[in-house]
């Protein structure tokens, strides 16, 4: 959705040499969030964008001529996936398709030997995420879903504040990550079978955020010993608004709103003994941090964007395929699946199926 992200800053891409070892890039679902995927692989060094497909040629046209640099091929544009993923060119593709539309396109592109780089969430169920994980293994195909909040700077100075002590004993979390989105019950906001509602969208922040909070503080993630959930759910049944409570026990808890029908500063306060931090408006993306002592003097810390925010997970991702790896030390497949774990029992509190759950039931 277009209000959970910074508007890319209009520079033209200058024309870059390519070399062999050029990272050839692919995008699969040519909307929104895959413009500001190809503005930031248009601006780092050592890749570029081959190729696009959409199911509808002039889309898929006008992404290509768009994200064609100066001087070098024109990307490519395609209806078919399959012939997208038969070009031997391809190094990595990148799905931007609905999170409902995420599974085939991800599992055709492991098959094929690519690296995938797939928007949150990566799938509506655990078990797809389970079996996706499963096809990244066989293939030996890296998969990584694209949390680009855990490779933000603020998120890494976030991480040494919580190393260095100064909170004390960890109480809690509170966040928030609301928008009014017009309602459509055919949009991929509201629609079952793209996966739709708060939690998939965006609640998905607050709960990576949280993990890693705790991942930072306490070196893992407790076992939930409670989870509470209130829901206000769409006409279509998708969930417009969630409270959430994960509680890992001894009062530690962290606390969510998320909405698709509602405004909220989106703000994470990360409480502690000895103090707060802040991270201001618009949390998931923040380059900023703040430290409120309960005693002594507050501190505000900036940390920019490089580009435009989607760099780091870029590079990770090439790092990693360059490698052989199949996984990410940052977004592991067992956190992608953690979270799915999370959203699974969310949503069956809450009362939301999808028609996914039908095709693609708990194993356990
Ligand atoms: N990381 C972030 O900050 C961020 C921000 C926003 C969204 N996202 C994620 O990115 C994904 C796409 O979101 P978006 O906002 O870019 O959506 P969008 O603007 O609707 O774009 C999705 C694209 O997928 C293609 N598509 C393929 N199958 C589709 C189907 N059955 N129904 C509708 N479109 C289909 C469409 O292109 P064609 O019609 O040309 O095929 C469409 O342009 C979602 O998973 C979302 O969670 C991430």
């Amino acid at each position: 959705m277009a209000a959970h992200f910074r508007r890319s800053r209009d520079r033209p891409a200058a024309p870059r040499p390519m070399s062999a070892s050029t990272f050839q890039w692919a995008v699969i679902g040519p909307g929104a969030i895959a413009h500001r995927f190809a503005d930031a692989v248009a601006r780092l060094d050592g890749c570029r964008l081959h190729a696009v497909c959409g199911r509808d040629a002039h889309r898929a046209q006008q992404f290509a001529e768009r994200w064609s640099a100066p001087g070098e091929p024109a990307v490519l544009a395609h209806t078919d996936p399959a012939a997208l993923l038969a070009d031997p060119a391809i190094d990595g593709v990148y799905v931007a398709t609905p999170h409902g539309q995420h599974y085939e396109p991800v599992l055709a592109a492991l098959r094929a030997g690519k690296a995938v780089l797939c928007e949150k969430s990566l799938v509506p169920n655990q078990e797809m995420g389970r079996r996706l994980v499963e096809a990244a293994r066989t293939h030996r195909s890296f998969l990584m879903e694209a949390v680009w909040t855990r490779f933000l700077p603020a998120y890494q100075a976030l991480a040494a504040w919580l190393r260095d002590g100064r909170l004390g004993a960890l109480h809690g979390l509170q966040s928030s990550f609301c928008f009014p989105a017009p309602y459509d019950p055919d949009s991929r906001i509201f629609s079952p079978a793209l996966a739709g509602g708060a939690l998939l969208d965006v609640g998905i922040y607050n709960m990576t955020a949280t993990r890693w909070v705790l991942q930072h503080a306490l070196g893992e993630v407790p076992p939930l010993v409670d989870l509470q959930v209130r829901a206000r759910l769409a006409p279509t049944g998708v969930d417009a608004r969630l409270a959430v409570m994960l509680d890992f026990g001894d009062g530690l808890v962290s606390q969510f709103h998320c909405a698709v029908d509602s405004f909220a500063p989106n703000t994470m306060q990360v409480l502690g003994a000895a103090g707060a931090i802040v991270l201001p408006e618009t949390f998931w993306e923040a380059t900023r941090l703040q430290w409120l002592p309960a005693r002594g003097t507050a501190e505000t810390i900036e940390r920019p964007f490089e580009i435009n925010g989607f760099e780091n997970e870029i590079r990770e991702a090439m790092r990693c395929a360059r490698a052989g790896e199949i996984e990410s030390p940052v977004v592991p497949h067992a956190e992608t699946l953690a979270v799915l774990g999370w959203m699974d029992r969310i949503r069956a509190l809450a009362g939301v199926r999808y028609p996914f759950d039908d095709d693609f039931p708990p194993t356990r």
